[in-house]
């Protein structure tokens, strides 16, 4: 989020005060480099995905006179059963809400259950603040630990004195990779619950992860929230699929603040395929982390500081010159990374090998 130094709106224009200093939110997309800055999966979908995504448009197309599904329940079917076979867990329909992306199951949140404010622990993802302005949501940002592990009994004072409705934990933490354990995550949540809040624990990168998901924790905790995502294991961002899993008292809350027939028939239609094929499309999540643990090790023998990281993508120092110089200097050499506004880091996403190497081969030139 940044603001514009001026006031650029026509008087004409009732834009709404408390947005109007802000800028879109967006990382660039310049074509003809190697794309390492927005922790994409690198890997196309397979040919057989493909073709049976081909095999079912027809009939997607001949009704698209006709609106979605509302509640997406086949698509939100096929997720439970995903989450409930990774985790060994009995959820159903009414424990699962499915949207264009996980951002704006987000924003879904924060429309229906904002009006007390919302907590954060940086560096995280910065669209959580965004959205939180958008939907007038007042926010809070509290800090992490200098290794950006999270601090879970300073985090639990921040829960208790400052009582907002919506604690925020995103766990791998974009952008430094971190996890928080499980363990921790109980703790949380039993704090937000005493002071009537709820806990959303942001999950986008957990296939890349070791840790075991918060979703283990509902049964025992009815104000957590998991958001997951498609479009990062499951290679699917373009076609825009999030979702989360909670109490069924929560997803009754969102039915109110989502759109009507949010989600295209199209776009219900590819995610049923894609998790009818989830066993292919998440077996490049192991090539991945094999890759993460490799360019991890390259840039701490190329002498970088790389924080330990269970997701996609990996934070980094030890570049010469200041954060937005030295993603400077990599776009000179074809790479295009992530400068994420935080002093002497950028996050690099792990990508293909190739890729991987042409990075590596930029870092040589530019460690200190
Ligand atoms: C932590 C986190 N949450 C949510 C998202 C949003 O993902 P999407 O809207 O594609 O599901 C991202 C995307 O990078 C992310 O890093």
């Amino acid at each position: 989020m940044s603001s514009a130094a001026n006031n650029i709106w026509p008087s004409w224009l009732p834009i709404r005060a408390d947005i109007a200093d802000l800028s879109p939110y967006g990382a660039p997309q310049i074509s003809d480099l190697v794309a390492l800055n927005t922790n994409e999966n690198p890997f196309e979908l397979p040919e057989v995905v493909i073709s049976q995504m081909l095999q079912d448009l027809p009939d997607v197309l001949a009704n698209l006179n006709r609106y979605p599904d509302r509640d997406a329940q086949a698509l939100r079917g096929a997720l439970v059963a995903y989450i409930n076979d990774q985790s060994n867990l009995k959820l159903d329909l009414n424990n699962i809400w499915a949207a264009n992306g996980s951002n704006e199951i987000l924003q879904t949140i924060m429309l229906a259950c904002g009006s007390v404010g919302a907590l954060g622990f940086v560096p995280s993802y910065s669209v959580h603040p965004l959205i939180a302005k958008t939907t007038g949501t007042n926010w809070r940002s509290a800090a992490r630990n200098s290794d950006f592990g999270l601090g879970v009994d300073g985090a639990i004072a921040e829960i208790t004195e400052t009582k907002p409705g919506l604690t925020f934990i995103t766990t791998p933490n974009n952008p430094t990779g971190t996890a928080t354990p499980l363990a921790d995550l109980a703790k949380l949540a039993a704090a937000a619950l005493e002071v009537n809040g709820i806990l959303i624990v942001d999950e986008a990168y957990q296939e890349f992860s070791d840790e075991l998901s918060a979703v283990t924790l509902l049964k025992e905790f009815p104000n957590i929230v998991v958001v997951r995502t498609m479009s990062k294991a499951f290679a699917l961002a373009g076609a825009r699929i999030g979702y989360c899993l909670a109490d069924p008292m929560v997803i009754s809350a969102l039915k109110i603040t989502r759109l009507p027939y949010h989600l295209s028939s199209t776009t219900q239609a590819l995610g049923l395929i894609a998790l009818a094929n989830s066993d292919l499309l998440l077996a490049e999540v192991g090539a991945l982390i094999t890759e993460r643990k490799r360019v991890a090790g390259e840039l701490a023998k190329l002498g970088f500081a790389v924080i330990p990281s269970s997701a996609n993508f990996l934070l980094f120092s030890g570049f010469s010159g200041a954060s937005a110089e030295a993603w400077n200097d990599f776009i000179k050499r074809g790479i295009l990374i992530r400068d994420v506004g935080l002093l002497g880091y950028l996050r690099v996403t792990i990508g293909k090998v190739g890729e991987n190497n042409q990075f590596l081969a930029a870092a040589a030139e530019l460690r200190q």
